[in-house]
């Protein structure tokens, strides 16, 4: 198989898991339910999905727990995405191509649409086909890295250091948690489903993070020389609110060249340790880089 024909065999697997999870934990008689699954439903690229369930399929896992686990890490996502185009947070009005969730709809709905999101992953973690230990490792996984140690910890640096200028160390700090900790999860929760060692868990790790930081320094770079056409959300957002980025603290080129350097490093460590196996992980991380939304 090829990456591509890989990549939409994983999507595939997980639109499926999607629309059922949708069917039964988003009830249609509810406007904030309408709401998070416009939001949930508008695309994007579904790296996280394609994480759990390639990582998981490395380690010669089962798909069916991996896609569930993808979705609820998906929900998660979105969670923050609705939370962060907020007017209280980046205020932002365009996301996947689409008006933002409180633009379709209000700030309230917005609100707890995000809510929903975050509180039915974690139900889909406890009802998916995967034994009690999967299912406990995931759900801690996931609360790890999209909670007060993860992601809403970076989200809350992110903002308490708006319009201040910050160094190298400082950035990492921020990115690390808002966007590593999730990659991170989505890896690890590949893991839990496909059983695997704890030394497995600790080489995901290191590669979890630098492809979140690689990730985040792409997103920044785009947020200066893309348009929002090929985004699918407004550029000149970190600028408009005084975000220190990679992309202002070294240039875009310069952001790229590091960024560049990093994905080497996380790849060749891959590969040293897995082999060929290692490939639609390491291919996956070299897209990212080159990506153009
Ligand atoms: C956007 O994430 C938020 C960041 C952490 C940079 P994505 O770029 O993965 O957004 P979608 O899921 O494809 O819309
Ligand atoms: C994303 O950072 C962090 C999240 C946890 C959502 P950004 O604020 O740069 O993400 P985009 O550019 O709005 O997608
Ligand atoms: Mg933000
Ligand atoms: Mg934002
Ligand atoms: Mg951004």
């Amino acid at each position: 198989m090829t990456y591509d024909e890989r990549y939409d065999a994983y999507l595939k697997r997980f639109h499926a898991a999607l629309d059922s999870a949708c069917e039964r934990y988003l009830p249609a008689d509810s406007r904030v339910s309408e709401a998070a699954r416009y939001s949930l439903l508008a695309g994007g690229k579904r790296v996280r999905a394609v994480l759990v369930m390639a990582s998981c399929d490395m380690l010669g896992g089962e798909l069916d727990a991996a896609a569930d686990f993808a979705c609820a890490v998906e929900m998660l996502h979105c969670f923050s995405l609705i939370h962060d185009d907020l007017p209280c947070m980046d205020n932002d009005d365009y996301r996947r191509g689409k008006p933002s969730c409180h633009k379709a709809y209000d700030e309230a709905t917005a609100l707890l649409a995000g809510d929903a999101l975050l509180t039915e992953a974690f139900e889909v973690i406890a009802n998916a086909p995967a034994s009690d230990k999967a299912r406990v490792n995931a759900a801690r996984q996931l609360a790890m890295g999209g909670g007060n140690r993860g992601m809403i910890f970076g989200q809350e640096l992110d903002i308490t250091h708006e319009g201040k200028q910050l160094n190298e160390e400082t950035l990492r700090l921020i990115h690390k948690n808002k966007t590593g900790a999730l990659i991170n999860a989505a890896v690890q929760m590949g893991v839990s489903a496909a059983d695997g060692s704890a030394r497995d868990a600790s080489l995901l790790e290191r590669y979890a993070f630098g492809l979140g930081m690689v990730f985040q320094i792409v997103d920044d770079v785009l947020d200066v020389v893309s348009t929002s056409a090929e985004l699918g959300k407004p550029i000149g957002s970190d600028a408009e609110n005084g975000k220190t980025t990679f992309a202002t603290l070294y240039g875009p080129e310069g952001a790229m060249e590091l960024a560049k350097q990093m994905n080497e490093t996380i790849c060749a460590e891959l590969r040293a340790e897995y082999g060929p196996k290692a490939d639609f992980l390491v291919e996956l991380a070299q897209r990212l880089l080159v990506r153009r939304s």
